[in-house]
């Protein structure tokens, strides 16, 4: 142990390696070929501090086997961006044991489990990958993994794979399908299709426009809110949504992280059922209530109201964060009860990228 310790610190005093030096060492040589094939990212690359995670050989050929095709651009940058965490160097020391979150340069999340057996990712896919062998460099740690990191599934395609179906038709029939599908650096309460045969009647009287202050009460701009920090913090008052007539109080009684709309008496709660569930660039809670904000009436006929108001909303990105407080107030990892909710969707989930 001594040895380590003194070994590994006279490493650190003679030489702080390049990351290029790091990739060599840690011979991953088919990643370092498609980072030199990819300028945009070489290039964000050279200045790069943070945490790389870094497919071996065998992983990358396991998923250019199952069809990822490396010479598609786009999809690459998409790929290899997801393997950056910028100016994170992970594990962290409060990172001792347990689950935490890593925002990529991809602007989704990984999930990261550190426990006895050692340090693991999980994407929002199937699959779990293992550190296989750290390297540090000058800006970092590199982290060889056992399995390329594919990006979590669109919101909408998640929805549909994990079954719910009702929230996807809603979103449809609100016409806020594009906006939903370009969300970013937000959260977004999704009710099961329980809760939405739970408001049948009332949704049937609803006009569009008001179907649009519905959904868009139930989309959090300004960050991730994952259910531990809601837990720490105890209660987030008036977080603003992207309705911005209706804001929401999130508390934690204890046991579930409950939400509702400021302002609107006599509704119960929703209560959120699965907890910190990752989608591409956006955070999901699967909640068991529709959240109904008071409702005005639809505008006057007229397309151009109606095109106008829900994708400002759903991509107006002034808003105060009020999940930055939830983050801020969160300095230790609460035991959520919430937050151990994740694996059973996850499990459902197929790969958001078609390989
Ligand atoms: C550590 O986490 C990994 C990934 O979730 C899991 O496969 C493994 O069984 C865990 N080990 C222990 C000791 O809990
Ligand atoms: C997400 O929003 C928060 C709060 O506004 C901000 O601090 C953070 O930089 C944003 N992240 C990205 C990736 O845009
Ligand atoms: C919602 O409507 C009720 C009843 O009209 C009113 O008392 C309340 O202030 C309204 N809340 C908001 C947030 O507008």
């Amino acid at each position: 142990m001594k040895f380590i310790a003194l070994a590994l610190a006279f490493a650190n005093a003679i030489h702080a390696q390049s990351l290029a030096e790091a990739l060599t060492q840690a011979k991953v040589s088919t990643l370092a070929s498609l980072l030199a094939s990819d300028t945009a990212v070489q290039t964000a690359l050279a200045t790069f501090k943070g945490t790389l995670f870094a497919p071996s050989d065998a992983a990358l050929a396991a998923t250019v086997a199952s069809g990822f095709n490396p010479s598609d651009m786009t999809l690459l940058t998409t790929v290899l961006t997801y393997h950056a965490v910028p100016n994170t160097v992970f594990p962290s020391a409060t990172q001792a044991t347990g689950d935490d979150y890593l925002l990529t340069a991809q602007g989704s999340e990984i999930m990261t489990t550190v426990n006895s057996t050692g340090v693991f990712l999980t994407t929002g896919a199937t699959k779990v990958a293992a550190v296989t062998g750290t390297f540090p460099f000058e800006g970092g740690l590199v982290h060889v993994v056992d399995t390329t990191l594919i990006p979590p599934s669109s919101v909408v395609i998640l929805a549909k794979t994990a079954g719910l179906s009702q929230f996807v038709d809603a979103v449809v029939a609100a016409g806020l399908g594009d906006a939903v599908a370009t969300l970013k650096n937000v959260t977004i309460l999704a009710p099961t299709n329980e809760a939405f045969a739970a408001i049948a009647e009332t949704a049937k009287s609803l006009t569009r426009e008001q179907l649009q202050q519905v959904l868009l009460a139930h989309v959090i701009p300004g960050g991730f809110a994952h259910a531990a920090e809601i837990a720490a913090a105890k209660e987030l008052p008036s977080v603003p949504t992207s309705n911005t007539a209706a804001s929401l109080d999130v508390k934690y009684d204890g046991t579930n992280v409950l939400v509702s709309v400021v302002g609107v008496s006599g509704a119960v709660p929703a209560k959120v059922l699965m907890a910190d569930v990752l989608a591409d660039n956006v955070l999901v809670h699967v909640i068991d209530r529709v959240l109904i904000p008071n409702l005005s009436a639809a505008p006057p006929a007229s397309g151009t109201a109606a095109a106008r108001s829900p994708v400002a909303a759903a991509t107006g990105t002034t808003r105060a964060a009020a999940t930055g407080t939830a983050t801020a107030a969160a300095t230790t990892k609460a035991s959520a009860g919430a937050a151990a909710i994740v694996s059973y969707l996850a499990a459902a989930l197929a790969f958001g990228l078609s390989l």
